[in-house]
């Protein structure tokens, strides 16, 4: 009897430290810990415009399917707290995309948002798919520097405007919830 209830006293913490440790580590998505919302702005550089140009093809799409499949970019564009591309940058985003998928438009993000400004110093890495047809698009921050020392969250994409290939403008909503 006395080996059931020893049996069963050690049966009933496992649980309870089960039940303590998913507590701790669940999250609520509704409550960031930090918040900022940004515009990014990416104008492509054709041949002539490099005066203006943040971001440029390294390698063509190729001839799988009409989507661009395989296009790479590399880009260091400005982030604007509003949607003027003229605004005072509090960021620059650097990194690449491509395009990798056949039947759609859909590309890959990886990149630094780098901050160097009296509010903020440090990075923001995010990385993910940026499946276009979808009106938001949520991206994963998989750490930080800085003042972002080990972040991690959720960056939300919504293209704010599409011209062609020329220039587009999206904005990023980015989430952290893990914030030291
Ligand atoms: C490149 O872009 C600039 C600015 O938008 C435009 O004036 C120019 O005609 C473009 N050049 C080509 C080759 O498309
Ligand atoms: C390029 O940038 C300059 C300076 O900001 C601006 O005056 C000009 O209109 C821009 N050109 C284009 C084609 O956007
Ligand atoms: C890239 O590919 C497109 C479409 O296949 C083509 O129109 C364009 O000329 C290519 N550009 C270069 C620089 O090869
Ligand atoms: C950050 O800003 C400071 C002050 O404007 C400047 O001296 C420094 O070179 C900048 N660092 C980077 C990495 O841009």
């Amino acid at each position: 009897m006395t080996r059931f209830i020893q049996v069963f006293c050690i049966l009933f913490i496992l649980l309870l430290t089960q039940v303590v440790l998913a507590r701790k580590t669940s999250m609520k998505p509704s409550k960031p810990c930090k918040r900022i919302v940004l515009y990014l702005h990416d104008t492509m550089f054709n041949g002539t415009n490099g005066f203006n140009a943040t971001s440029a093809t390294v390698a063509n799409g190729t001839k799988l399917g009409n989507f661009k499949f395989g296009l790479l970019a590399v880009f260091d564009d400005p982030m604007t707290i509003d949607n003027h591309l003229l605004s005072p940058p509090v960021a620059r985003a650097q990194g690449f995309y491509f395009y990798d998928m056949k039947t759609t438009y859909n590309a890959w993000f990886g990149y630094s948002l780098i901050f160097n400004s009296t509010k903020y110093k440090g990075t923001i890495n995010i990385m993910g798919a940026d499946m276009m047809d979808e009106t938001t698009r949520d991206l994963s921050v998989v750490g930080g520097t800085g003042d972002f020392f080990m972040t991690r969250g959720i960056a939300t994409f919504r293209t704010d405007i599409f011209q062609g290939f020329a220039y587009f403008r999206v904005q990023m909503d980015i989430k952290l919830f893990e914030c030291y």
